[in-house]
């Protein structure tokens, strides 16, 4: 580590050299600031690691290819990844750290603020100073000209929109143009009702003046790094493993093979045949399955270490693809076979029903390996708080389900563990792997000091999970007058080489795949198959992207071949609110699928027009426009308890508390559970505080998948807040000498008006009195569908079920095949929007993402090796996207929202899909329709 100093006297000393080391001095935030280095090293690392300036990201590894590490140097927007620190040398660097203060912030920071365009917030400080350079040199940018600029910054979560809306917006007002609400009218949402009004979130200040500590911004003294030794073989037996050599390198602290795991070596019921480490004469199952963790002082001798470490293989055939694995003489993966679980409904006369029907239809779609890509990289602190417990920092979607997985891994009792989720760089689904939470705590037990386990991006392309990729194979029929008669469906959802929760991905592919139409029989299947692929997980929308992706296509197809219109079709066979749905059951929430088409349809006969209008029009006839429709399900919630806890309470100054475990990993969970408890309570929502997913301090609320925060935690916190009103109220009528009844909650007191004025008690007081007459503060609530749902008739999965529809713009290039996307219209039924700029922001970010499904995103085993040759949607690839919110208010959900955060990808990739394909006028059917896909389809149909 070089020696650090600011000297304002000596800031223009350039360099010296000392033993290859040298003195750098340069202006950073207008700093003199000089630094004793290595002068080929990374700025990003200096600015980091020798000068603590943490809000400068790292998203890939120093490739220059995601920007998060985007600084200015001499006003221009570098890569801080790929510039040496001896090039600085006398010149001017500004991080985000020299961007804006909290009470001063810059025009863009502010803007950023205002329109939503921060999410997990990851992205932010690069983005910020790539769109800061821009407006340097040009203070009049085209919306192409800031779309432009942001080209080399990748962000997973906001779909861009906004990011570029708040560039524009901030380079207005710095012209001196009132555009929308100007700064000192107050950031937008005060003043607006607590639910329904555009609340700002929370965090955004720390995350746009990089303030905000994600787990990698953390240090701790005497911290060691852990280095995973893994797997080069997609299928293999370790022979034998010889760590000797490692543990006698200087600085290894210690070398951890499954012999030293106390408990349990596996992953509990997250996933049922994984190991945490491979034991020697054990089969490793896909490439990257960790065999050994290397402790050591610093990363360097930790890679030194698994360097050294010795693993002899014995490599057996791999498969990759189901039908491979599915084959008579297929290698079995597992002794009992490549199938981990079957799933099936079926009821009516299929073969009538088929008989009965004027057209039927046979197809077969395919999906691939989609990697979530979230800006962070997987990256855990393990160390001991100050009770001695076993504690491991790190972005999760269920904080007390990892807090069981260390506990039976390491033989400890849960209360010895304790699990953070801290701010974190995106999800998607990708961060529920328990993996690196039970490695982490392992190296912090073995190791007795704090550790950081922290992949490499490459290291996260190769083992995290991935999406599942399918086979699936429909029969539809249907009627001359467009009604449906019988499906049959078979789902083959590729699970990789391990469970990962695959065991239960068969039942949401098969939830999903009659999606929310009435039909007079059903025959669905869906099986879970091993291959030696990487282990799939979850990933936004788990498991019903893939289904509705093959069935929204084949109903396109059905539908052409009726001489139907697309969206029509779905109208006359979507089910009604008490309907019996193609499982059999009704659905148990509202549903407002119809009122979805309803809303979208004005949209989509525009869409129709105006591309009939280009096609007749254009000159170049090698550009086609096509417009493509689809609806969809999801359904929300997932499985495990229908009973959350969450806990509300008064602080001694008089603010509130909300205590649960929703973790918010950028979707912004904590401002939407915020509202819900000051509209509860009746006070603005920053008199709320948060405390979240700290097994520690907060209850268990449950995983946090599926959409489920809002609707189910929500409802606890709603029911939390509504009990310690009470209690307050019961509490200063007794001080007022009044009925409750009479009172009213404000921002700091509790009023009531008397004939000579007002009379009050502060919240502080009324805290106080609690203190002294031995009442607690903190009081429980409790969200509980068991009621309505008997143990002894209750679904696996109880189906509440959200839907939405999109329409997609294309326009193909016949010559060359590629697709652009200009436009997408999206309608969802949110149940009722809590916060609508977040759940516009939740949908734009989930249809640019769902664009890179059906576009680019193809993760190819033992070849994709980071975002180099993975492609992503860009700001350049960003559409227009129109969002309409509807409400169709849910029964029991709190103000009667819903689930949405993962429906919103569910029907993008087939709205486009359709899109192409009938923009060419043949059929695509494989995932992601890349340039070569779509000229290969058009030749085979020459
Ligand atoms: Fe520099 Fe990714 S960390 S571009
Ligand atoms: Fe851009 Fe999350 S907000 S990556």
């Amino acid at each position: 580590m070089g020696l650090v100093e600011q000297d304002s006297n000596n800031w223009n000393l350039v360099y010296a050299e000392n033993d290859g080391v040298m003195i750098v001095s340069f202006i950073l935030n207008e700093q003199p600031t000089r630094v004793d280095v290595d002068p080929s090293r990374p700025l990003l690392d200096v600015l980091r690691d020798d000068l603590g300036l943490t809000g400068t990201k790292q998203g890939c590894d120093h490739e220059g290819e995601c920007g998060a590490c985007t600084v200015l140097l001499d006003g221009m927007a570098v890569r801080s990844c790929l510039t040496p620190v001896g090039k600085v040398a006398g010149r001017r660097v500004v991080t985000i750290e020299g961007l804006g203060e909290p009470d001063a912030l810059h025009p863009l920071q502010q803007a950023f603020i205002e329109l939503g365009a921060v999410q997990c917030g990851y992205c932010t400080p690069g983005m910020l100073l790539a769109a800061k350079a821009l407006l340097d040199r040009d203070p009049h940018p085209t919306q192409e000209r800031i779309r432009e600029a942001l080209a080399g910054n990748l962000c997973r979560c906001t779909g861009y929109r906004r990011i570029v809306e708040a560039v524009d917006v901030a380079a207005a007002r710095m012209r001196g143009e009132r555009k929308r609400p100007a700064p000192e009218d107050g950031l937008e949402g005060y003043g607006k009702p607590v639910i329904g009004g555009d609340a700002v979130r929370a965090d955004s200040v720390d995350k746009v003046t990089g303030r905000a500590r994600f787990v990698e911004d953390l240090k701790m003294p005497q911290m060691a790094h852990v280095r995973v030794v893994r797997s080069p073989h997609h299928h293999a037996r370790l022979v034998a493993l010889d760590t000797a050599r490692a543990e006698r390198l200087e600085g290894v602290i210690c070398v951890l093979t499954a012999a030293d795991i106390p408990g349990e070596n596996g992953l509990g019921d997250y996933s049922r045949d994984e190991p945490v480490l491979t034991p020697i004469g054990e089969t490793v199952r896909m490439r990257g399955a960790p065999v050994t963790l290397v402790v050591a002082t610093s990363p360097e001798r930790a890679q030194a270490g698994a360097e050294a470490v010795e693993a002899v293989y014995e490599p057996l055939p791999h498969v990759f693809e189901v039908e491979e694995a599915l084959a008579e003489d297929a290698y079995p993966i597992y002794e009992g076979g490549n199938v981990l679980v079957s799933e099936g409904e079926a009821h009516g006369d299929l073969d009538a029903a088929f008989d009965g029907s004027d057209v039927t239809l046979e197809t077969t779609y395919r999906t691939t390996w989609q990697e979530h890509a979230a800006l962070e990289r997987e990256a855990l602190l393990g160390t001991f708080d100050e009770a001695d417990r076993l504690t491991v920092v790190g972005g999760t979607h269920e904080p007390h389900w990892q807090q069981g997985y260390i506990a039976a891994a390491l033989a400890l009792d849960p209360e010895q563990v304790r699990v953070i989720m801290p701010p974190t760089g995106g999800s998607f689904g990708g961060k529920q792997d328990p993996w690196p939470f039970v490695a982490t705590a392992l190296a912090a037990f073995h190791a007795r000091r704090p550790v950081r386990l922290a992949y490499s991006r490459g290291e996260s392309f190769q083992a995290s999970p991935k999406r599942h990729p399918y086979r699936v194979r429909y029969r539809v029929g249907a009627r001359a007058d467009g009604r449906l008669t019988g499906v049959r469906v078979r789902v083959d959802a590729n699970t990789g080489g391990y469970d990962g929760h695959g065991q239960y991905i068969a039942n949401y592919a098969l939830t999903a795949s009659g999606g929310p139409y009435r039909y007079q029989a059903v025959d669905a299947a869906a099986q879970s198959v091993y291959t030696n692929g990487p282990k799939a997980g979850q990933f936004r929308g788990f498991g019903t992207p893939q289904s509705i992706f093959a069935l929204e296509c084949t109903l396109d197809e059905l539908a052409q071949q009726l001489g139907e219109d697309p969206l029509e079709l779905r109208l006359k066979n979507a089910i009604h609110q008490s309907s019996i749905s193609f499982l059999g059951y009704p659905v148990a929430e509202s549903l407002g699928y119809r009122e979805v088409l309803e809303a979208i349809r004005p949209r989509y006969r525009d869409f129709l027009e105006e591309a009939a209008g280009f096609n007749a029009a254009s000159e170049a006839r090698w550009l086609r426009k096509g417009i493509g429709f689809s609806g969809m399900w999801y359904r929300f919630g997932k499985s495990g308890s229908l009973r959350v806890e969450a806990h509300a309470g008064l602080r001694e100054d008089g603010h509130f508390v909300v205590y649960c475990s929703a973790p918010d990993y950028g979707q912004g969970a904590n401002t939407t559970m915020a509202q819900m408890a000051a509209e509860t309570l009746g006070v603005p929502r920053d008199r709320v505080e948060v405390v979240n997913a700290d097994t520690g301090h907060t209850p268990d609320s449950g995983i946090q998948g599926a959409s489920r925060a809002t609707y189910f935690v929500g409802g606890a916190v709603c029911r939390a807040a509504q009990r310690l009103r009470q209690e307050i109220l019961a509490t200063a009528a007794e001080m007022l000498d009044c009925p409750p009844s009479d009172l009213a909650l404000h921002a700091d007191r509790v009023a009531i008006p008397r004939p000579t004025g007002l009379s009050s008690v502060s919240l502080a007081d009324v805290a106080a009195e609690f203190n002294r007459i031995g009442k607690s503060r903190r009081v429980p609530g409790v969200f509980d569908l068991s009621p309505l749902f008997p143990e002894e008739s209750r679904p696996e999965y109880v189906p509440l079920f959200v839907t939405g529809a999109q329409v997609a713009e294309v326009i193909v290039d016949v010559r060359t095949g590629q697709v652009e996307v200009p436009r997408m219209a999206a309608a969802h039924d949110v149940g009722r929007a809590i916060n609508p700029i977040d759940a516009r922001g939740q949908i734009e970010g989930a249809v640019v993402m769902g664009m890179g499904t059906a576009l680019m995103e193809e993760y190819i085993p033992g070849a994709s090796a980071g975002l180099g040759d993975y492609y992503m949607p860009t700001a350049m690839s960003m559409p227009d996207i129109e969002v309409t919110l509807v409400e169709v208010p849910s029964f029991e959900g709190p103000f009667g929202a819903k689930g949405l955060g993962e429906a919103a990808i569910v029907p993008s990739a087939p709205a486009i899909i359709n899109a192409v394909s009938r923009a060419i006028g043949t059929r695509i059917r494989s995932l992601p329709a890349t340039p070569e896909r779509v000229l290969a389809r058009l030749a085979e149909d020459d």
